[in-house]
Order: structure tokens, then sequence, then C-alpha cells
């Protein structure tokens, strides 16, 4: 006799705990209470499997600059499935891949016109330094190799772009990694090792970090430098007055290739097309993915600059590298339909306009004893906290063990507001919501902040 299957009367965020394995997540804070199962998304908002509303204040992450629930995107996900589901980029094109790439190409700085589509960003920043290996093998300087990028930032989890990463924590268990990437400093201008009081001279410093580095292990060795426009980790570091333009000088002087990796940056974040718009620098490489599709299909793309693909186009030569769904026809179709939406809604625009209001509003939540620092620019941004605003004293392991992930994090998500309290480096909590975002949205995320950090200084 055929048994019929009982129905599992558990919720899904019960059942969530056998099988399925969350990325970078403690797993025993589960055992007591079930994990958060978000099923639904709508303009601004992501609503839970209960139907209870949380306003998206990470846009997922970093991604859906659109906004949730955009039918143009369904649509053209569903054309393109129907038209052509698959097909690889190994030495044939699809339609949409040729119309996405030509796209990015006119949007990008320079001559950055040659792109190469990746499954999303991490594999982008591993499929950089493997030009950049490959590229100077080909172009007679078989040396290069290493990279140099900043402490803290994060460019991914696979083997190479762990490597390229400068969390600690993230890479401990997983040494010895990729040899030859060396760290310098980021720009944490809160807590600057020199010239404190002067942004200019620490941000020349820090550039110049970079330089001292590659001096240090023989220019003719390094292949690439690796920085984001503004640093993610660490809670939004932005660059000093000057310090892309002497980094730029720096990698010129040195013939080492710029690689802006702009994963989080391009696509509106900043309110541009690119960070590199923004702070006025021309890369050799940009590494981008999330606002692409606005994170409605995995994609990734390598922008390179039109000298970088010249050995590769000898006879005979080939770049020897490339994946199954890297440039998927379904995601270059959404990335279409994505671009036509932010370009019709004018979301570059929208940030630049908006992006002060948003500033004020959590610049307002200064006056609280725990709020250390506030920094970022257009709709990305990150609030420090701190046991003492005078001296800017940090927490300690046990008060983020306590107030961060004890307090903030439950009580943030508990009054409606999906945001990141992130303690990889110093604690913070950071914001980049949906780029359809108003003041409105900035408002309530300003009073669910304020209720939150005031209770949370208590706890501390
Ligand atoms: C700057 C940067 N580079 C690379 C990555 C890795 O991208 P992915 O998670 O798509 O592999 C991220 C992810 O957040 C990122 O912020």
């Amino acid at each position: 006799m055929v048994e019929t299957p009982v129905p599992d009367a558990r919720s899904l965020g019960q059942r969530a705990r056998d099988h399925l394995w969350l990325h970078f997540a403690q797993h025993a804070a589960f055992a007591d209470a079930e994990v958060p199962v978000i099923a639904r998304g709508e303009g601004v908002h992501v609503y839970d499997e209960r139907g209870r509303r949380y306003l998206d204040g990470l846009a997922g992450l970093f991604a859906v600059q659109v906004g949730h629930g955009r039918e143009e995107l369904a649509r053209a996900a569903a054309e393109q499935t129907r038209t052509l589901a698959y097909f690889p980029l190994w030495g044939h094109a699809h339609p949409k891949a040729v119309e996405l790439a030509e796209r990015i190409a006119a949007k990008a700085p320079g001559d950055l016109d040659r792109v190469f589509f990746t499954g999303g960003g991490g594999e982008a920043v591993e499929t950089a330094w493997k030009l950049a290996k490959q590229y100077f093998r080909r172009a007679g300087e078989p040396h290069r190799h290493k990279v140099v990028s900043r402490t803290l930032a994060y460019h991914g989890t696979s083997q190479g772009a762990l490597s390229i990463t400068g969390i600690p924590g993230a890479r401990a268990d997983f040494e010895p990694l990729v040899p030859s990437t060396v760290k310098v400093p980021n720009t944490d201008f809160y807590r600057p090792p020199v010239h404190g009081a002067d942004p200019e001279a620490f941000g020349r410093w820090a550039a110049d970090e970079i330089d001292r580095a590659i001096e240090r292990e023989g220019p003719e060795t390094v292949a690439a430098v690796f920085l984001e426009p503004l640093q993610n980790t660490g809670g939004c570091f932005p660059p000093p007055p000057g310090y892309w333009q002497r980094v730029r000088e720096i990698c010129d002087e040195h013939g080492v290739l710029l690689v802006s990796d702009e994963v989080i940056c391009a696509f509106g974040r900043l309110g541009h097309d690119f960070g590199a718009h923004r702070y006025g620098y021309r890369p050799d490489i940009i590494t981008a993915a999330k606002g692409l599709t606005s994170g409605y299909a995995p994609l990734g793309a390598m922008v390179a600059s039109e000298r970088l693909m010249r050995p590769f186009l000898a006879e005979g030569a080939s770049f020897t590298h490339g994946s199954t769904y890297g440039g998927h026809p379904v995601s270059c179709a959404v990335a279409m339909a994505n671009l036509d939406l932010m370009e019709a809604e004018g979301l570059n625009e929208h940030v630049l306009a908006n992006e002060a209001g948003f500033r004020a509003v959590l610049d307002g939540l200064r006056d609280l004893p725990i709020v250390g620092d506030v920094r970022g620019a257009g709709f990305f941004y990150g609030i420090e906290l701190v046991k003492d605003q005078a001296t800017a004293e940090p927490f300690t392991a046990q008060d983020r063990e306590r107030v961060l992930r004890g307090h903030v994090s439950p009580a943030l998500f508990e009054a409606g507001l999906y945001c990141r309290a992130d303690d990889r480096a110093e604690p913070v909590v950071q914001l980049a919501p949906p780029l359809i975002a108003e003041q409105r949205h900035f408002d309530e995320i300003g009073q669910i902040l304020r209720a939150v950090l005031s209770e949370a200084w208590r706890v501390l």
C-alpha cells in the first residue's frame, strides 16, 4: 500500500533549520528560534511568511536598485526563458549578451569597452585577477602576478577573491590562501593612524601606502591594485579628497592595473552608473554585479580596457577562463530591462537629489551617545557605534555579542527595519535601501534607528 505523505505542519522558519545551510550565519542562534523567512517583496518593502512587513534598508544585499516586485523585470525574464532559456558564451554569443555588453561599454568610463560576463561579483573579481595575470604573461611581463588591496575590504569568498579580501575572520580558517596578495591601509578617517585633522594629507598618505607596498614587493611583480570606490566593510569609508587621483598616478608610474571593484557601488548606488564617475578616475578594469540586474537574476561583469584585450586578439590566443552561467541569457535580459527602468525613472538623478535628505536623517542621530560616526555617499551609509563619543572608544568583543548581536540586530528587525548590523570590523549599522526610496522612508528608518540605538545604549 502506498502511504500518503503527512504534510509538514511546521512553519517554514522551523523547517529551514533541518536542511538549509545559511550563508555566513551562526546556526546556533536558531536552536531555539525560527529562521526568519522572507517570502515576498513590493517596492521598498519585503514581507515574511506570516505577512509581516519590513522596510528593506539594505536592498536585499545592496542589490535591489529598482525595488521589489517589478513586473517589467518578471516579464523580461519570462520572455527570455521562452525565447532562449540558456546558451553559453563559449565561442557563441546570444542577443541579450551582445546588447548588454554594448550598453555597459557605453556607460563605462574611458576605453573600458570589453565586457566579460560572470555569475556574480566574486567571480568578476576572480576574472579580473586572472585577466591581469594572463594579460601580463602575453604582454611580455610574466612576473607580474601580485595584487594589492585594502585591510577589511571584502571582494568575495572564492579562494582567489578571498585572498584579495582583507577581513581576518573571513580568511583565517582557509589559510594558506592564494599567495602574492598584499594589504594596505583603508581610508578610515574616523580612526586615522596619521593626519587626523587633514583629510587631504590623510588621503595622500593612504594612497602613498600603495606606492610603498608596490616598491617593497618590486613593481615588476605587481599586476593590479583592487579597491572599491567607497569601501563597504568597516562601514562605508569614503575616499579622502585626491585619493583616487593619487592612486591612478601611482598605478601609472609602476605600470600596475587599477581595478575598481564596484560590485556594490555601480549602477546607481552612488548616484552614477559607476563609482569611478562619482570620484572622477579612470580604472583599467571595473568589476560589477548586484545592481546590474537589481538582484532579480544572478549576473556579474568584468569591464576591461580595450588595451587589455589586445594580446587576446592575436592568432591562436584566448583568455583561458569562463563558466557555464556567466552571461546567462535570462540574467542579461533582466539586466537590460533593469537598466531601462533605471533610466526611465531617472534613479541616478533621484539618488543625487535625495542623498542629502537621507544623510541629514542619519546625521540627526549623532546626538545619541552610542553613535560615533556617520559616513557614506549616495544611498550607501554606515553608522559606527562606540562606547564613548568623545574618545571613540570601541566596543569590546563582549559588547558586540551582547549589544550588537544580542540587541541591535534583532531589535531593528523586530521594529520592521531590515538592514545590517555588522561587526566584521568596528560595529556598524549599514543602510543601502532600494534607489526608489523617498524621504518618508528615510524618516521611518531614522525613527526606528533612534528607538533601537537609544535602547542599545541602556543595554550597554
Ligand atoms: C566589493 C565587493 N566585491 C565582491 C563581492 C562578491 O560578490 P558576490 O557575493 O556576488 O560573489 C561583494 C559582495 O558583497 C562586494 O561587496
